[in-house]
């Protein structure tokens, strides 16, 4: 086994912040997986499963086993007159799969363009974007346990899906690294197309959606509108989650800003933490070589150089901010390393 010591992560991790791991190795195969997990190394020390690194801040050098699943192949497993099954190893770029999957015109994925990481990462926080999240179309997940060694299947019920949440986030986290996930998806047209945005983009450009790349193109051009590239500053996407609150507090708010936008979800009032932010006079703002994306409050950018310590204490800063205007705790979507 290809153990390497004392390697440098900062390509690894969308932020660009310079640290190293004690340990690293590239996890290529599947079958070299029960021998790693069952070794000296892997089992001697702290592990962290890294996939496109676009979820993490470090603050700090990791004391301990990095493993980057470099797990690829795309295949169609099985398929009816309705339905195809698609399993994607978890080193698969994201959005390789989803430009598969569009390009096979079949429909489930189309609103979650572009956005970066591993498919093996993607359901530990249920990704999502303008409407749909990763479990709308997840049948199941292979995963390896990390004590034994031994394969298992996850069933969708079993992922105790949420919000930027699944079981792997909280009662399991640590326990299983996921080598696989199988999706089933529409031969049959099944748009989504509920997001506000979304629908007035196809709208005002009048488009008549004929496949799943029409949704698709339209997505990457409002990403590309709003989000920041990684490759050209560094971030991770959305840094904090989107607040719930109840129709008291909705109504506190309101009070003192009738412009609020509220968003009405399963019997749950979503504020969006991006106008919070905004509110809160963050939007745009820099201190340093950190600050809030000037076209989306919720997006933390790394302008260069700055270390993942001044990144949180930058964070805590924001939500100090936003506690004290409005008495709501922004909570990380990003994991603190
Ligand atoms: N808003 C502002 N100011 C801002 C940003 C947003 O007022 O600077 C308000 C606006 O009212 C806007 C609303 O927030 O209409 C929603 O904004 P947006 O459509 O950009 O979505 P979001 O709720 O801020 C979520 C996800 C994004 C995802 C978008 C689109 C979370 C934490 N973030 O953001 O996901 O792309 O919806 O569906 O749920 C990510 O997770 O990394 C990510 C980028």
């Amino acid at each position: 086994m290809d153990i390497l010591k004392n390697y440098n992560l900062t390509k690894l991790n969308t932020f660009g912040v310079s640290v190293f791991a004690k340990l690293f190795i590239e996890l290529d195969n599947e079958s070299k997986i029960k021998e790693l997990f069952l070794s000296s190394e892997f089992k001697n020390n702290e592990k962290l499963f890294l996939g496109g690194g676009s979820n993490i801040l470090f603050t700090k050098d990791f004391n301990g086993i990095v493993v980057l699943n470099k797990l690829k192949g795309i295949s169609i497993i099985e398929e009816n007159s309705k339905n195809v099954f698609i399993k994607s190893m978890g080193g698969e770029m994201w959005n390789d799969l989803v430009t598969f999957v569009v390009d096979h015109e079949y429909w489930g994925l189309e609103n979650l363009s572009s956005i970066p990481g591993t498919v093996g990462a993607a359901p530990v926080q249920n990704i999502g974007a303008y409407g749909v999240e990763i479990k709308d179309s997840l049948q199941s997940i292979e995963v390896y346990d990390i004590e034994t060694g031994e394969k298992k299947i996850f069933k969708k019920e079993e992922c105790e899906f949420g919000y930027r949440s699944s079981v792997f986030k909280n009662k399991l986290k640590g326990k299983y690294f996921i080598s696989s996930v199988t999706f089933k998806l529409n031969k049959k047209q099944n748009l989504n197309e509920g997001y506000e945005v979304l629908k007035k983009y196809l709208e005002d450009n009048k488009i008549e959606v004929k496949k799943p790349k029409d949704v698709s193109d339209a997505i990457v051009c409002i990403r590309k509108s709003k989000l920041p590239d990684p490759l050209l500053i560094g971030n991770a996407g959305s840094f904090f989650k989107n607040i719930y609150i109840d129709s008291k507090k909705a109504e506190e708010i309101k009070l003192k800003y009738q412009d609020v936008p509220l968003f009405e979800e399963d019997q749950n009032i979503k504020i969006p933490a991006g106008w919070l932010i905004e509110k809160c006079g963050w939007k745009g703002k820099r201190i340093g070589n950190i600050g809030m994306h000037d076209k989306q409050a919720l997006v933390l950018v790394n302008y260069g150089g700055a270390t993942g310590l001044e990144i949180k204490d930058f964070s805590e800063k924001v939500i100090a901010s936003v506690f004290s205007n409005f008495g709501l705790i922004l909570e990380r979507e990003v994991n603190l390393i």
